[in-house]
């Protein structure tokens, strides 16, 4: 008999089957051990008695701990008082993996979750969790295909910044230094005349002071360029993905978001309105109408601003024309507002703050030396970027959206940690 899942032996229903996966719960008499067996698609209970076995196989199931590894055969029935409304009586049983007293018990410290992260990742949160992040994954990997994409993958050891000095993460290079990629852009801006629609996902470094529940060191980000785009085919585009991504995983992923205490349907609506584009000085007056807070132009909005603004809007909305003033050097500016960049940020409701950061693409050679030269960097190793705008450029644009960030709002997660698997940030990084 070959071994099937949890899930189609409960779609089966009756009859004989072979399955196989970890003791999630156990419990027992003198006569018969219950079992939750758990693989990745379900659990289901399954009893064993004694007068079935032989004396020694008895004793093997009786001191069964969580966490064991066991193949299982039996008869499947359902009975409304097991866990997931179907048991199997245990005919023949072989343990795989003995199992020591399980560290994680009820009502741990998220601490120590954090510290058994290798072994937390079983539970039924992290599972149902991992699984949305894999089917958010996969769906935006459809969404680029359906678009006509290419997939593009840049250096992760760059000789410069992208965001900003202070955060990158330096590494040793042989006798030189280089830094772990901040951002894909750069080199993206140089494949896009090549192949002018691109996409990538990989992994981003940012030396990141702040201890926030929105922050990490190590985090993914997902990134596009576009040849011939403009601030407002970037923006609508980004909408387009986010969208569609977000429908995909809340039907796909009902029962794991319902578990983690998401309505899917919830976000199905979100996903079908229309999301608001507003320019930052339109932010700064919803600010200083309905939240009472006054910034002045030239500020940036830190995330508790972000977070007051977002209190008005039920949807995520994209926030455009930040001020020139403080952006990253290839922020273009505005021609019609030279105080402004075309730039944009796409700000989620309900608290979870920027999901995507993007921006049109400055042309302007002097103006990016110039930002570059006032940050104190090495104008010398961009002189390949410059390059770019010296043969052939064309008007481009791109975004970089947060995965971890998203996955946090998809599943209304409290703290973006729990959006990757194995965490990294300025205090935590092991195991
Ligand atoms: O807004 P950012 O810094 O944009 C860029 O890096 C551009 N170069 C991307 C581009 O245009 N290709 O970062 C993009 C997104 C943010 O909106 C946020 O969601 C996420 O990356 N992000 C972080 N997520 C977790 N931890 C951090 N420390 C993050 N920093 C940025
Ligand atoms: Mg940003």
């Amino acid at each position: 008999m070959s071994f099937i899942s949890i899930q189609q032996a409960m779609k089966r229903g009756k009859g004989k089957v072979a399955i196989r996966g970890w003791v999630y719960r156990e419990r027992g008499s003198n006569k018969v051990k219950f079992i939750v067996l758990r693989d990745s698609t379900s659990r289901i209970q399954c009893v064993i008695k004694k007068d079935d076995f032989s004396k020694k196989k008895w004793k093997q199931a009786d001191s069964l701990q969580i966490e064991a590894s066991m193949e299982i055969k039996g008869t499947i029935k359902k009975d409304k008082r097991a866990p997931t409304g179907y048991d199997v009586s245990v005919s023949d049983f072989k343990i795989v993996g003995f199992s020591d007293t399980y560290p994680i018990t009820k009502d741990q410290s998220s601490e120590f979750l954090l510290d058994k992260r290798h072994l937390w990742l079983r539970s039924r949160r992290m599972t149902a969790i991992m699984k949305v992040r894999s089917a958010y994954i996969q769906a935006r990997d459809e969404f680029f295909k359906k678009e006509g994409f290419y997939r593009f993958d840049a250096p992760i050891l760059q000789p410069s910044q992208c965001e900003g000095g202070s955060t990158l993460f330096e590494v040793k290079y042989y006798g030189n230094k280089t830094y772990l990629s901040q951002s894909w852009q750069l080199y993206a801006e140089a494949a896009v005349f090549a192949l002018e629609k691109i996409y990538n996902m990989g992994p981003t470094f940012r030396a990141e002071k702040s201890k926030t529940s929105r922050h990490l060191s190590e985090f993914w980000m997902a990134e596009t360029e576009v040849a011939w785009f403009d601030l407002h085919d970037i923006t609508e585009f980004a909408k387009k993905e986010i969208k569609y991504c977000v429908k995909k995983v809340a039907k796909e992923c009902a029962e794991e978001l319902k578990f983690l205490g998401r309505d899917p349907k919830k976000l199905l609506k979100i996903a079908d309105k229309k999301w608001p584009t507003i320019k930052y000085r339109d932010a700064l007056k919803v600010l200083k109408e309905k939240a009472k807070v006054n910034i002045s132009f030239g500020k940036d909005l830190r995330t508790i601003e972000e977070d007051k603004l977002m209190d008005h809007f039920d949807t995520p909305i994209v926030v455009t024309h930040y001020p020139k003033e403080i952006m990253a050097f290839y922020k273009p500016t505005d021609s019609k507002h030279p105080d402004e960049a075309l730039c944009f940020d796409m700000l989620a409701p309900e608290g979870y703050g920027e999901l995507v950061g993007g921006s049109q693409r400055s042309t302007d050679i002097e103006e990016m030396r110039k930002a570059l030269k006032k940050e104190g960097e090495d104008i010398k190793s961009y002189e390949w970027y410059f390059d770019l705008r010296k043969y052939g450029s064309v008007p481009h644009a791109g975004y970089g959206v947060g995965v971890e960030r998203v996955v946090a709002w998809i599943c209304g997660l409290e703290n973006i940690k729990d959006a990757i698997p194995f965490p990294r940030t300025m205090l935590r990084w092991k195991p």
